[in-house]
């Protein structure tokens, strides 16, 4: 694959716009939340590219992925979408042996560092899918098939004209949810306090979600403080997790 990387954090996503401004992808029917551009590959994450990814990962294909081929096992499989540089990814797939995670990224060094970690913790429960993830859960994810999705920390594209870019957005929630099994949930955090304010809107309006907490969830234990979360804090923001499950 030929992807690079998207926006990492809010201030690279800040200093891309007045150069980018959001345009529709040409022969895409959607609005790309993330855009190519060229970043900084380490060697040993451009080695596990060209050796793990064909172990690890799953390309896309406009075809329904069998999750059991794919895991060599019958388990709970959650969606993350936008994983980084993999470090949740990692914590939480040891925390939970259980579960098998299907993660999504554009981002070549973020998905040859996941592949890395993979590898280093000897993790069997990884699935990696480098693609854009508006096109995987269209395409690719059969309805009623997840145990759950995680969208942490989501490029914020804070200015307004941008906001189109935004993942969470009702047409893209009413299809994951769709893709979720009935009492399965999805998890979203974000450090932008109008990002949350927006999920809070588009989680609540769509019908077959219900939140499980009376608007903010507090963190969950599962969920690590992520290095976007800890300069965050840092700089003084907030964090809002929303955790809704989709109707039985
Ligand atoms: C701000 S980073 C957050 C990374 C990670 N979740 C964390 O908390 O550290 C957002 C990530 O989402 C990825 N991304 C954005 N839109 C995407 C899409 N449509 N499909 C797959 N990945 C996407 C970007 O490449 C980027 O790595």
């Amino acid at each position: 694959m030929t992807n690079t990387p998207s926006s990492q954090n809010p201030d690279i996503t800040a200093g891309m716009e007045a150069a980018e401004a959001p345009k529709p992808h040409p022969g895409s029917a959607h609005i790309r939340s993330f855009v190519h551009r060229r970043s900084h590959i380490t060697p040993r994450q451009q080695v596990a590219l060209d050796e793990l990814l064909p172990k690890w990962s799953v390309a896309y294909r406009p075809a329904l992925l069998n999750l059991e081929q794919a895991f060599g096992r019958s388990a709970p499989t959650v969606l993350e979408i936008g994983f980084g540089m993999g470090e949740t990814t990692e914590k939480i797939a040891l925390a939970r042996p259980q579960d098998n995670f299907l993660g999504v990224e554009v981002f070549n060094a973020g998905v040859g560092a996941l592949l890395q970690r993979i590898e280093t913790s000897q993790l069997q429960n990884i699935r990696i899918i480098q693609h854009d993830a508006v096109e995987v859960a269209r395409d690719m994810i059969a309805p009623d098939s997840l145990a759950g999705v995680h969208i942490y920390f989501p490029d914020p594209w804070p200015k307004l004209r941008h906001h189109k870019r935004r993942l969470v957005q009702p047409a893209f929630i009413q299809l994951l949810a769709s893709r979720i099994k009935p009492g399965g949930y999805i998890h979203c955090a974000t450090d932008w306090e109008n990002y949350a304010e927006q999920m809070v809107a588009v989680l609540g309006g769509e019908p077959s979600l219900v939140n499980t907490c009376e608007g903010y969830a507090p963190r969950p234990d599962f969920r690590p403080q992520t290095k976007f979360e800890t300069r965050g804090l840092r700089l003084g923001h907030g964090v809002w997790d929303l955790i809704f499950k989709r109707r039985a």
